[in-house]
């Protein structure tokens, strides 16, 4: 028989609530049967205190070496301070899509049934390049960057995973009546990318309208393609469809490397408390096993996830329940037998 592959994985926790939902979910990824060595890493505020540096040069090293991590949410200072961890890492990777499954998991009641988005957001550009200055006290400015390049490779992105996995229609999500240059360009990028894949509906819709239209009628969008900052709010609104943001895993894809995290950041009302819901960071795990091509694994664990939801016994407060973080794992656990 082949000797089974350990898989080298780059584990950053986090702070806030990071450690105690990735506590769970590397006890439930060591119960799969596949064999994980995790280079485990602390980021942000935490690295900063122990290594005098927000990003440890090892940590760089290690995804540079491993081309895959597992990654927690990391505190980002408002207003001031040291720059986003998490924009840090997307842009030294070259993580230009990010990808969101908005699923609904049975036995949770939400105001919309069935569920089932892609959101597929640009990760390297738009307001999130960081470019910012004072011009005169008082007056400041901030660039948005948006890319022939960039644009094109998300839309390609979008539409690649589209007429792989069945999905039927794109809606490219946009502010371009007012941003007519940059977004302008972002939609004439899809635009052309849309003209190879006949077989795919593409539509375009402005931002402001559709957060209203995914309130009213989420069924109508199948896969929303959105510049970073759109992608970034439009993707809490979509978590609030399916029971919050406890429940919504992500990718942070490039041609090299990915980085898997939740949608949620490090929820500091929480932390420590041991209440946090794990299932958006396990969730997130379950794209890295695909990713690893580990498929039984990924569906032992998402079908285990889906009996203790639909069982309704162990779930965390946020989707009405009484568990604790551990519990919940716990119950996973015990659902994989
Ligand atoms: P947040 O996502 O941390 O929390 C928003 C709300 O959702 C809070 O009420 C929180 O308790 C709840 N929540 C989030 N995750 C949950 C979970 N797993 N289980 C149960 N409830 C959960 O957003 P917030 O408060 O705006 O940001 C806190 C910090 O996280 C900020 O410093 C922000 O920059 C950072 N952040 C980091 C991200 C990352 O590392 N990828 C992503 C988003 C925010």
């Amino acid at each position: 028989m082949a000797e089974q592959k350990t898989h080298k994985v780059t584990l950053i926790p986090g702070d806030g609530i990071g450690p105690e939902v990735t506590q769970a979910v590397v006890r439930i990824l060591e119960a799969t049967g596949v064999k994980f060595e995790w280079e485990r890493f602390a980021a942000g505020a935490e690295a900063f205190e122990i290594f005098g540096e927000y990003i440890p040069a090892a940590l760089y090293e290690s995804i540079e070496r491993n081309k895959v991590a597992l990654k927690g949410p990391v505190t980002t200072p408002v207003g001031g301070g040291f720059k986003s961890i998490n924009v840090t890492l997307r842009k030294k990777f070259d993580l230009f899509a990010n990808f969101r499954p908005i699923k609904n998991l049975p036995g949770l009641e939400t105001k919309w049934p069935g569920v089932d988005l892609i959101i597929v957001r640009e990760n390297t550009e738009g307001e999130y390049v960081g470019l910012e200055h004072e011009v005169v006290p008082g007056v400041v400015e901030s660039i948005k960057v948006i890319t022939d390049k960039g644009s094109t490779r998300i839309a390609k992105f979008a539409f690649d995973y589209a007429r792989k996995h069945g999905r039927k229609k794109i809606h490219s999500i946009h502010k371009a009546n007012i941003m007519k240059m940059s977004d302008g360009l972002f939609l004439r990028c899809a635009r052309r990318v849309a003209e190879g894949f006949p077989d795919v509906l593409y539509g375009e819709h402005i931002i402001d309208n559709t957060c209203m239209q995914l309130v009213m009628n989420p069924f109508q969008y199948d896969t929303l393609l959105l510049e970073n900052l759109y992608g970034d709010i439009v993707s809490d609104l979509c978590a609030g469809l399916v029971g919050g943001l406890g429940l919504v895993p992500g990718a942070n894809l490039g041609h090299d490397c990915a980085i898997f995290e939740a949608v949620h950041g490090s929820a500091p009302d929480i932390a420590g408390q041991d209440i946090a819901n794990p299932t958006a960071l396990l969730q997130s795990a379950v794209l890295m096993l695909h990713h690893l091509n580990e498929e039984a694994a990924a569906n032992k664990v998402q079908k285990a996830v889906e009996t203790v939801y639909a069982e309704r016994k162990t779930l965390t407060r946020d989707v009405g329940g009484h568990a604790g973080t551990s519990q919940f794992a716990d119950a996973v656990l015990a659902a994989m037998g």
